[in-house]
């Protein structure tokens, strides 16, 4: 693909202006204690979505977005890091800096493919004012992996459709289906969000085939960041709606399992759910390993957050990686990657145990802001009007994040009211015990987020919490009566982070 000289110099100095900055706020960035254990962050600054996540010559590759020069929103950069384990991150200088006039607003999210061995992404020039907005669709490759070129015919995408989109036109994913590419784009059209889909023989020239798949009216004006693949052959079309912080109730997730009609262009969805059900939760994306693993990984923060991080220098991480599987009645569940265990450092085992109302906490000589928990409830032969929980609590009982169960209106509660610097108030999510009427729980607290899988990962649920750095009791409880415990496992993490 060609490429031209005078972008490449004004990238490559463009792309060293990022690094100097993020490599200057280095130093205050280390000194918060809300800084993750075990979860991908970025050196310093703002980051979101996840973008191009590939597995690429024997490496997980994940590029992000990026406002390098502050922990504010701001004009974005493709950050990158690469991995062997999914694990740790090595970080690698910045991708892709906005260089061109079509850009001028930032390079936003997109896609990566392996095209011949050359690593090709895709992504969104963005360019926005006050009551004005165009985003086209680019092109960038790089044949060590590391440097990217940006295509001198970029954009390659200039214009969205009249007919179905609108200004909101980003993000592309593209795929390879019988010999031909396809890309999904998110838009919307009259207040729907939308995927476009388009078509092309050599990924320059691109021709518009339809709406490929749109939400319901009234969640999101708009989509962003669709994801495509296939498992088990099922398709999967995933979508993140443009929603905003006052529309408390719509969903900021979603997943359709169904089959793309290569004919027709449309998505035609047999199951349709939501990937996560947490409040900071967002634009997540896959990659297909070489063991033909689904691994999803998401933006863990929401736009709308206060962000206590800013006054250290950074915003923002990624979830833990998560391993999609269809369940054999058709849905997806998604549990944490088992490359996770190599965190693991001294296990403890409890149980079976009745948990009593007012009984011996019998978890008090575990302490930790890193820790994994799988917990197994017996409904059945359990009284409880709730049980849980109550996780990074303070001596005094003063500071605590509370995840329970309530079995009679079935639904997870997780209160984070007392939790520290923010108050994240209190979430419900609708949550079944299985067909023996058991409950798994599976758990992971870092310094300042708490992911919940339930039931293998049929839901779960992602949040941020700000604790102080000596909140760090775990207690097992149960009110109204007893809770019957088949198992717990708790583990101490491991740090990633040198
Ligand atoms: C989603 C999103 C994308 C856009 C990017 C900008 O969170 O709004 O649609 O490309 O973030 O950073």
């Amino acid at each position: 693909m060609l490429s031209n000289k005078q972008t490449d110099a004004d990238h490559q100095e463009s792309v060293f202006k990022a690094m100097k900055a993020l490599t200057d706020m280095q130093p205050q960035v280390a000194a918060d204690p809300h800084r993750l254990r075990y979860h991908f962050m970025a050196p310093a600054a703002w980051i979101n979505d996840p973008n191009g996540m590939i597995f690429f010559k024997g490496e997980y590759h994940l590029f992000y977005q990026i406002h390098p020069f502050s922990a504010e929103n701001g004009l974005k950069h493709w950050g990158h890091a690469k991995s062997r384990d999914l694990i740790h991150w090595e970080h690698l200088p910045i991708a892709l800096a906005p260089t061109e006039e079509f850009e001028r607003n930032g390079c936003f999210s997109g896609s990566a493919i392996d095209h011949n061995g050359v690593l090709t992404v895709f992504y969104t020039g963005n360019v926005a004012s006050t009551g004005y907005k165009k985003q086209v669709q680019c092109i960038a490759t790089s044949e060590d992996g590391i440097t990217f070129r940006k295509y001198a015919g970029n954009p390659v995408i200039s214009d969205f459709p009249e007919l179905d989109g609108s200004w909101d036109f980003r993000d592309p994913k593209v795929w390879h289906h019988d010999g031909v590419w396809y890309m999904a784009l998110g838009s919307g059209k009259d207040g729907t969000g939308n995927a476009l889909l388009y078509r092309s023989s050599n990924l320059l020239e691109w021709a518009y085939v339809g709406v490929m798949a749109e939400g319901p009216p009234g969640e999101g004006e708009y989509w962003n960041c669709p994801d495509f693949f296939s498992l088990e052959g099922k398709d999967v079309l995933l979508a993140s709606p443009g929603v905003s912080p006052q529309d408390q109730d719509v969903r900021t997730n979603i997943y359709r399992v169904g089959q793309l009609n290569y004919e027709t262009g449309k998505f035609e969805a047999e199951w349709e759910s939501q990937i996560d059900y947490g409040p900071d939760f967002y634009a997540p994306q896959t990659l297909i390993d070489d063991r033909g693993r689904v691994i999803l990984i998401g933006w863990m923060d929401m736009w709308w957050n206060p962000m206590p991080t800013k006054a250290y220098g950074w915003t923002g991480a990624m979830t833990v990686p998560r391993v999609v599987k269809l369940t054999p009645d058709g849905r997806l569940a998604f549990e944490p990657a088992p490359e996770l265990q190599v965190l693991r450092d001294g296990h403890r085992a409890y149980g079976p145990a009745t948990v009593y109302p007012d009984g011996e906490n019998r978890l008090s000589e575990v302490q930790g802001d890193s820790l994994e928990i799988i917990a197994c409830f017996d409904l059945d032969a359990s009284q409880t009007t709730e049980f849980g929980f109550r996780l990074r609590r303070s001596t005094d009982g003063t500071q605590e994040t509370v995840v329970s169960y309530d079995p009679a209106c079935h639904e997870l509660v997780v209160d984070r009211t007392k939790s520290g610097l923010v108050d994240g108030g209190v979430s419900r999510v609708r949550l079944y015990p299985d067909e023996h009427r058991m409950l798994k729980l599976h758990m992971f607290i870092d310094r300042s987020s708490l992911e919940v899988f339930a039931n293998d990962g049929s839901v779960n649920a992602t949040y941020r919490l700000y604790p102080n750095p000596d909140s760090l009791g775990l207690a097992l409880f149960a009110q109204g009566g007893p809770v019957q415990v088949t198992s717990l496992d708790v583990w101490k993490l491991k740090s990633v982070w040198g």
